[in-house]
């Protein structure tokens, strides 16, 4: 039987929170997703800061600059199956939220909702003003799926990677993406 692969593109803006993008790209299996991925100038900066220099190219995927048009999921003609900004930065969920297309990662979100495609933002940022707010509002009316950076404790997590992992696997529960993290509430 053919195993459809989804292609997904991992978007990483500049919010704190570079461990929630560590972790997705650690679950998506390589033989069922293709995988590409976008960084913000200030996401390497707080990525290197919070991760001790973890090498994103050990994933051995497609890393592309925010400034770097020169990929297919930019034009609806080639839209990939999902998108997942992670994290989001407010930044960020406000230029998508505008349509401020002007870097790879807004564009990307923009083509997601323009062609009814998948479009998972991991916002990260407290408290929230009345702007960010809205700006939520705003992109959860145009489809977009706001998914904070918010873990569960009902697993009581021990380390800070059992914590993001509950909001990791409830995102690969949405991409579609078998994965073992989840543990379920069972009531
Ligand atoms: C160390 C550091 C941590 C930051 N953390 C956050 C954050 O948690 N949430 C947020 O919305 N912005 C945060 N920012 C601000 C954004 O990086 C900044 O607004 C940037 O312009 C966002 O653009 P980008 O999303 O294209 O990277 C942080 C900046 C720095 C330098």
């Amino acid at each position: 039987m053919e195993i459809k692969t989804k292609k997904i593109v991992v978007a990483i803006s500049g919010a704190s929170g570079s461990l929630y993008a560590k972790r997705l790209l650690d679950n998506l299996v390589p033989t069922q997703n293709q995988i590409a991925i976008v960084m913000s100038e200030h996401a390497a900066q707080i990525w290197n800061e919070e991760l001790d220099g973890f090498d994103i190219k050990k994933y051995d995927r497609p890393i592309f600059g925010i400034r770097d048009f020169n990929v297919p999921f930019v034009s609806g003609s080639n839209a990939w199956d999902a998108c997942v900004v992670i994290p989001a930065s407010m930044g960020m969920i406000g230029r998508i939220a505008h349509g401020y297309s002007d870097d790879v990662i807004a564009r990307t979100a923009d083509v997601q909702m323009k062609e009814r495609k998948q479009l998972i933002l991991v916002p990260r940022e407290t408290p929230y003003n009345l702007i960010h707010l809205e700006n939520m509002r705003l992109l959860a009316l145009a489809g977009a799926m706001i998914f904070p950076a918010t873990p569960s404790f009902y697993s009581k997590p021990k380390t800070l990677e059992e914590a993001v992992d509950t909001v990791i696997a409830r995102i690969l529960d949405h991409l579609g993406v078998e994965n073992t993290l989840r543990q379920r509430w069972k009531g």
